[in-house]
């Protein structure tokens, strides 16, 4: 069985292009293909039977190339399995509850209601303070968001182990 799968990312400072990356290793593990590759360098979405696509939040927003990437490519994401994620929210607990409940961009959730994602997740994620400029540095402290990497490698990787049992499943 030969199931080739997209995981498209959008990253500022890497984060989430190591999510994105640990998701694809993941869904090799079980046994599918996967290539892990930046929103704005997919060309064709032809050879892909499903696709995974993350953004990075900065301010309540997904970074450019991975918006562009869903709205652009509307027609081919809607006749295919999509699941999205989000890398945001810094410090301890749950991630919906440390974002005061936002899931999702509320500029992109037209187009995810037309496509229906087999979900949509939102993962914590790293402030490294050395990467960041100072207006960032200063917008951090302002919202009190703590500094340092979140990320929740165990849910992560638990989240692509269920899209590759979907895949799996769907496709005997
Ligand atoms: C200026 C700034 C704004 C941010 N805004 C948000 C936000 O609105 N919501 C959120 O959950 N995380 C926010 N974050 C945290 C980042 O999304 C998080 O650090 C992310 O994992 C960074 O990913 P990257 O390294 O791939 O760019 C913000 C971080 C910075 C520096």
């Amino acid at each position: 069985m030969d199931i080739q799968v997209l995981v498209a990312y959008a990253s500022k400072y890497g984060a989430t292009k190591e999510i994105a990356e640990k998701i694809g290793d993941a869904l090799r593990q079980a046994g599918l293909r996967a290539d892990v590759l930046l929103a704005n360098r997919v060309k064709d979405l032809t050879p892909y039977k499903a696709v995974v696509l993350g953004s990075a939040v900065y301010i309540g927003g997904w970074r450019k190339e991975a918006a562009s990437f869903l709205k652009s490519n509307e027609k081919a994401l809607t006749g295919r399995p999509l699941w999205l994620f989000s890398s945001g929210p810094t410090g301890q607990g749950d991630p919906v509850a440390l974002t005061q409940n936002w899931r999702f961009p509320k500029a992109l959730q037209p187009v995810a209601d037309r496509i229906h994602p087999r979900d949509i997740a939102l993962f914590h994620g790293a402030a490294d303070v050395n990467k960041m400029n100072p207006i960032e540095k200063w917008m951090l402290k302002n919202v009190k968001a703590p500094v340092g990497d979140f990320r929740d490698w165990k849910a992560i990787t638990a989240w692509a182990g269920s899209i590759a049992d979907t895949l799996l499943r769907e496709t005997k």
